[in-house]
């Protein structure tokens, strides 16, 4: 089965948890673009939608789902998204298409995280895909300093400008054997606004799709 075919049954199987009458919160990436084709198709009459990028927003507003100001929206009950690895204990990391800020805020006020991925995405410990994280502009420089004192060698994402008017810096090779820990300690770099591990508050479900049809990991 393609990778692409994997994506869609993954995002079908996230169906699920989409309870009619209901806002619900909406990633980012192919895998999300595959699950808002699958809402679409399947009629299921949602009431609104937090969603976590300008280009979420679009696709989403192309089906007729209103999007709803998360400031006035208090809790929903699921977001769901993909990501770009997840661990056995659910933790991920996610911002490979650079929405990773707007994607952890929404995620936060979910009551149940929805992880649509497809085989590729699965690792033993997490850290094959270089760390996004999104920095402010003046401090691109220094923050890469610091993660290169953590044992990265940060890569500056030339030409994407996040939706937040922001720069991201991949990292490349840092250990992240206790992710909680590296996430806490990069968001407390001066000039990070967020990294994209997703570990202190992981996925509740992971929907990998594979040859085998769609496994379910929670
Ligand atoms: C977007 O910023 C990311 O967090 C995506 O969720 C992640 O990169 C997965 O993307 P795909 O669904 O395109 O593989």
């Amino acid at each position: 089965m393609s990778q692409l075919r994997q994506k869609q049954e993954a995002a079908r199987a996230a169906l699920e948890w989409v309870e009619p009458g209901s806002v619900i919160g909406v990633g980012t990436g192919s895998t999300v673009d595959a699950f808002i084709t699958a809402l679409e198709e399947s009629r299921i009459p949602v009431d609104g939608a937090i969603s976590s990028s300008e280009t979420t927003t679009q696709r989403l507003r192309g089906i007729g789902i209103d999007i709803v100001d998360l400031n006035y929206a208090g809790d929903i009950d699921v977001y769901i998204d993909g990501a770009d690895e997840f661990d056995p204990h659910r933790r991920l990391i996610k911002g490979g298409g650079g929405a990773l800020t707007r994607e952890k805020i929404v995620a936060e006020a979910a009551r149940t995280f929805v992880c649509m991925v497809d085989e590729s995405k699965r690792v033993g410990v997490l850290g094959a895909f270089p760390l996004p994280v999104e920095v402010i502009p003046m401090a691109r420089s220094l923050v890469a300093r610091k993660l290169v004192a953590l044992g990265g060698q940060p890569i500056w994402r030339e030409g994407l400008v996040t939706d937040n008017g922001n720069l991201v810096l991949d990292v490349h090779n840092l250990d992240l054997v206790d992710p909680v820990r590296m996430e806490r300690t990069i968001n407390d770099i001066p000039g990070v606004v967020c990294n994209g591990l997703f570990a202190i508050r992981p996925a509740n479900v992971v929907l990998c799709a594979g040859s085998g049809g769609v496994e379910r990991i929670s």
